[in-house]
């Protein structure tokens, strides 16, 4: 058995790194520039500082990628106008699944010929020189969105670039994103990510690192985000990351999203201190519905201002927001920059006063609690020579199992449902290891839906297409 410790640091880290430095796209990268430049840039591009420099409002934090540098440039510049405070740099396809060549072939075209060929903005292709030219009057962090599980030259680029803010990790980036990327060699690749933000960070300055707790957005019941997130904050604490935000998706249902609120920060801050790491500052990002949106603007617009609403009363450090343009494809600048204007707004209209609660909610949480202490502790008495080692065994014991993940080493055997007030609720946990208190607790809640006994396909639909 090897528990999460402080000794677990990735040894021959410089020998890695030349390795993937040595890449001809890292040409020019050196560790000893780079940590100048870091040190030079502005305090507040720094997660820290904007995190603590925040009034009484969660962060703004829009997501956007274009291919060509000038539409990236103004973009970036329209988002700050509009109240973002935290600013997106959203990576293509092609840049996320290392091919580069392809990304950079689709960049040239799309220079030529002034049309958008690529989903995001190809990093590694404009590589950072031109990348800093982007942040050079910028005083607010930047946030890397991609969702690459090997993200290690991506990661060097974009710190190289002056980017303070990595989102991603092993589980998060591969299970929802990836089909056969092998798990085990994922998580060794997110330690070198860890391993290199931690050797970027100064005590004032840290390269700030983010988990992706929607997972597949899609009936993941939330003791298995929390778990998920705990998991991914302990391993990127091992490698010497002291800034990390654990995060999650709107749920569908409001009690949930506060239960869950409340236990994933609670229970963050339990394990990182229980393992030596008490040193390691945590957030909580609230992500607006990941699911399926609805197609009218109007809709649309309504769910987002509900979902801010939502993420005050959450306490939420950030919110990351969505556009009326979410059903149609990538968001104009215009349309990314109103979506930040009225989180802005509805932040500042609804502030929360103090933490909602009522009976169901304590319920809730406290079954939430309960099931992801369960799993945790089953996953820290696996046997392993490291933590990661456990966590690589836990999926293929079925101990974690993510519901729609397309990896082929997902158990898949987890069933999950709404029940009548929305919350998504365990039907069969299979091999999660939740107590037979809580799996019961979990039917009986379900009973309480009118249409239990339609337990079809169909209404399976109807709980994805929750907002729809
Ligand atoms: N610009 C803006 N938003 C984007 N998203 C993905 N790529 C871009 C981009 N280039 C957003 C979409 C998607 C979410 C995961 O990220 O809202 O649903």
């Amino acid at each position: 058995m090897a528990l999460p410790n402080t000794q677990a640091r990735l040894t021959d880290i410089d020998k890695y790194r030349a390795q993937v430095l040595s890449h001809p796209l890292a040409q020019g990268i050196s560790p000893d520039e780079v940590r100048d430049h870091l040190a030079q840039v502005p305090q507040q591009r720094f997660p820290r500082v904007a995190y603590a420099d925040r009034g009484p409002d969660p962060c703004i934090q829009p997501r956007g990628g274009f291919p060509l540098f000038e539409a990236q440039h103004r973009l970036t510049h329209q988002l700050s106008e509009a109240g973002a405070d935290f600013i997106p740099l959203t990576i293509d396809s092609y840049t996320r699944q290392n091919q580069y060549d392809t990304a950079t072939q689709l960049l040239h075209r799309s220079e030529e010929e002034g049309k958008d060929y690529l989903n995001g903005y190809p990093l590694i292709s404009h590589g950072y020189e031109l990348t800093r030219q982007l942040y050079c009057d910028l005083e607010k962090p930047v946030s890397l969105r991609h969702g690459t599980p090997d993200a290690r030259l991506l990661a060097e680029v974009a710190i190289a670039s002056g980017i303070a803010e990595i989102e991603g990790g092993a589980i998060c980036y591969c299970l929802p994103y990836s089909e056969g990327f092998p798990i085990d060699r994922c998580l060794l690749y997110w330690q070198y990510v860890d391993r290199i933000c931690a050797i970027n960070s100064t005590e004032g300055a840290p390269i700030h690192r983010e988990s992706f707790g929607p997972l597949t957005a899609t009936l993941v019941p939330p003791a298995i985000v929390v778990a998920v997130e705990i998991i991914e904050a302990l391993l990127s604490a091992e490698q010497g990351v002291t800034s990390f935000a654990v995060s999650f998706g709107q749920t569908g249902s409001m009690i949930q999203d506060i239960a869950t609120a409340t236990v994933l920060r609670e229970l963050t801050r339990y394990y990182l201190d229980k393992f030596g790491f008490a040193s390691v500052q945590s957030y909580l990002v609230y992500h607006q519905w990941m699911g399926q949106f609805p197609a009218q603007r109007e809709r649309a617009a309504a769910l987002i201002a509900c979902s801010a609403v939502i993420a005050s009363m959450i306490s939420a450090d950030k919110v990351v927001v969505k556009t009326v343009d979410e059903a149609l494809g990538v968001p104009r600048p215009e349309i990314n920059a109103e979506a930040c204007d009225t989180v802005g707004y509805v932040l500042r209209t609804y502030r929360s006063a103090a933490t909602v609660t009522s009976p169901m909610i304590e319920r809730e949480t406290a079954l939430i609690r309960s099931e992801a202490g369960s799993i945790l502790d089953a996953i820290f008495s696996i046997s392993g020579s490291a933590f990661w080692e456990s966590v690589f065994r836990a999926f293929q014991m079925g101990f974690l199992d993510i519901p729609f993940s397309p990896h082929a080493d997902n158990a898949n055997k987890l069933l999950s449902v709404r029940d009548a007030n929305g919350s998504i609720r365990i039907s069969d946990a299979a091999n999660v290891p939740i107590s037979n208190h809580d799996a019961e607790l979990e039917k009986d809640l379900l009973e309480s839906r009118e249409d239990r006994a339609d337990k079809t396909y169909r209404q399976m639909l109807t709980d994805i297409r929750l907002m729809v």
